[in-house]
């Protein structure tokens, strides 16, 4: 394989060309969220057409680029995209997690016409969570998955479910995703962050435009070297400490007193302390050293700086905002 196959060369600055695959395609994306709609807008850049759907009618912003169209599937509500809005969709990507009952709602309600299309790949977002805890060792693709969370224990089972599904899926393990307007700014600028200390315990992050730049990546590659496994996750695994103390520093502004994770831990909510409960490293190397791609963000050092520009470039510009104003998780990641 060349070099040029595994980075391309952007054809304009700041564009990647459109991997061979996408070209004449249709992307769909089930779950227009936090990533679905960053994925969305990079590939209707390159000139593609995509739907994006949401549980709501009314999308929080409207998509101003050509090329993006917004449908309603909400799983919960049995309600459904018609069909005639997925006729000709090449690519799927799916980034609804598993519903109350721990079941995949796209394959629960959209299994038979996803089957009736051209596919050629279908990207399913799922969780490092599937690795359970390892006491902070070294976790790769081939580790074994005895998640210890309820909601990984889901996630496993919708994991395999997709691979029986019979269509092209490339699984993607994700660790705590950032990006802007998800990241420890406003939290430490409205003096609400919190500096937690547990002994050993860190964490792993992705820079939502390097899953953009991994899936791409992946795109671009033939099909058949395309793993069906991956990892999308930086290079810098650290206590939330550290992360916490780089966005103080870039802000200027005074970091919270510290406070031990067992005298708090009861007071935390459960999601919010379930983080606290598995401590694992989650290894790129396929990634970056067998698939070849460079992240953009390799550390959250890169990560946040870059988030604060581009913060503070669309305050300055506000009628740009609905680049970066997706929803945000409801519960902070450390
Ligand atoms: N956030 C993290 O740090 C993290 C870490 C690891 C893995 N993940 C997983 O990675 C994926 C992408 O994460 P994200 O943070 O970008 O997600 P997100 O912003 O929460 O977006 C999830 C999307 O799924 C849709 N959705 C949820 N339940 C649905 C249902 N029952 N029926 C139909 N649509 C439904 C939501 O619809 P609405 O737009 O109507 O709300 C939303 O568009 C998710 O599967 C997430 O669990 C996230």
């Amino acid at each position: 394989m060349s070099a040029d196959a595994v980075n391309p060369r952007p054809a304009q600055p700041g564009l990647s060309p459109v991997p061979r695959d996408l070209q004449a395609g249709k992307l769909l994306v089930l779950g227009g969220g936090y990533t679905g709609v960053r994925f969305a807008r990079a590939v209707a850049a390159l000139g593609v057409p995509v739907s994006l759907t949401r549980r709501q009618p009314a999308p929080p912003e409207p998509l101003t680029e050509p090329g993006l169209s917004w449908q309603t599937f909400d799983g919960t509500q049995g309600q459904l995209p018609p069909e005639s809005a997925l006729a000709g969709t090449t690519h799927v990507l799916v980034t609804i997690p598993p519903d109350a009952d721990g079941r995949d709602p796209v394959l629960t309600w959209l299994a038979a016409p996803l089957a009736r299309l051209p596919l050629r790949w279908v990207g399913y977002l799922s969780t490092t969570g599937v690795y359970g805890d390892t006491g902070g060792a070294w976790v790769d693709e081939r580790a074994p998955t005895p998640p210890g969370l309820g909601r990984s224990q889901a996630r496993l089972s919708c994991e395999d479910a997709w691979r029986a599904s019979g269509l092209p899926v490339q699984v993607f393990r994700l660790p705590a995703i950032y990006g802007p307007k998800r990241s420890p700014f406003r939290a430490l600028g409205e003096g609400k962050g919190r500096l937690i200390h547990k002994t050993g315990q860190v964490f792993c992050r992705i820079h939502v435009d390097d899953i953009v730049g991994g899936l791409l990546h992946c795109l671009s590659l033939e099909a058949k070297d395309r793993p069906p496994l991956l990892n999308l996750s930086d290079a810098a695994p650290c206590p939330s400490s550290e992360t916490l103390g780089y966005a103080a520093h870039l802000l200027g502004c005074p970091l919270p007193a510290v406070q031990r994770f067992s005298d708090i831990a009861a007071m935390m909510g459960p999601m919010a302390r379930s983080f606290w409960l598995e401590n694992r490293r989650v290894s790129n190397h396929k990634l970056c050293q067998e698939l070849g791609y460079r992240l953009r963000y390799p550390s959250y050092r890169e990560g946040l700086l870059s988030i604060l520009l581009e913060e503070r470039q669309s305050e300055e510009r506000p009628h740009q905002r609905a680049l970066t104003d997706t929803p945000s998780a409801t519960v902070t990641r450390p």
